[in-house]
């Protein structure tokens, strides 16, 4: 049932980076990941004060970039947000929605979530949505029935044409930033379940990269990659050492379909 699709390996920096280390990194991402094969994709989810100059390091690179977040509304009198456009302006082409920290610490609900996808697709730029469980709900036994949730309600507002040019990103709570990723074992479940949601939704949907995001790291990554229904990753902490990053870059290389 299993099918190869290629790998997406995607660095969510959060709110880390100054100019200066930028340079750096991004120099680094874009020299490394110009060494890799042609079906392996790299992204990089920039605080929104530095599009302007990732635009500028990766521009002409294989590396593409985005954004962590975008308003639910178009334009207006809403201060402190940034609209999915403004990113366009600046050639970015992802935009992470949904991120468990958004929901945990802006109350975001999956019906926003719902609508900043729209608003992401609506300007042509692929939406990360990101769904997961807190440790709680997995103890309970309720992370399909949570993750599900997460997902359908965004399925639930789109086309099917639409929902063929998501990416999702499963990323449990109680392995972001903690060192404790879930098993290859116990992501693929998820992943394969997701699968099962996405394909409901239609032929095209079923194909949609599912990435897993949570404490991956170079040690852990290329196990996790090869599991039949993770097409790559979200990578947090390790997205901002060059080598750390270009190294799981590298884990989706070995795992890919040329791989
Ligand atoms: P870490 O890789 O630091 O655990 O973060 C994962 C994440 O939240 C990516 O969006």
């Amino acid at each position: 049932m299993s099918k190869q699709r290629a790998k997406l390996v995607v660095g969510n920096w959060k709110m880390h980076g100054r100019l200066a280390e930028n340079a750096t990194l991004l120099q680094a991402v874009a020299q490394g990941a110009g060494e890799l094969p042609a079906d392996v994709r790299v992204g990089v989810c920039v605080p929104c004060p530095y599009l302007g100059q990732t635009q500028s390091l990766l521009e002409g690179s294989k590396v593409v970039w985005g954004v962590q977040d975008v308003s639910a509304f178009t334009h207006g009198a809403y201060t402190g947000e940034v609209a999915a456009q403004m990113a366009v302006d600046f050639a970015a082409t992802l935009a992470i929605v949904g991120h468990s920290e958004r929901r945990a610490y802006h109350r975001e609900s999956s019906e926003l979530v719902a609508v900043k996808t729209q608003r992401a697709l609506e300007v042509g730029l692929t939406p990360i949505v990101c769904v997961g469980e807190t440790l709680e709900e997995r103890e309970a036994g309720s992370t399909e029935q949570v993750v599900g949730a997460q997902l359908d309600e965004v399925l639930a507002k789109l086309s099917a044409e639409d929902a063929a040019r998501i990416v999702v990103a499963y990323e449990p709570v109680w392995a972001i930033g903690t060192g404790k990723s879930a098993t290859s074992d116990e992501a693929q479940a998820v992943h394969a379940f997701l699968r099962s949601r996405l394909a409901a939704k239609g032929a095209a949907v079923a194909d949609v990269p599912v990435l897993y995001g949570g404490s991956v790291k170079p040690e852990n990554a290329e196990e996790l990659f090869r599991e039949p229904d993770i097409d790559g990753g979200l990578i947090g902490g390790a997205s901002l050492k060059d080598q750390d990053f270009l190294a799981i870059c590298r884990a989706a290389a070995a795992t890919s379909v040329a791989g």
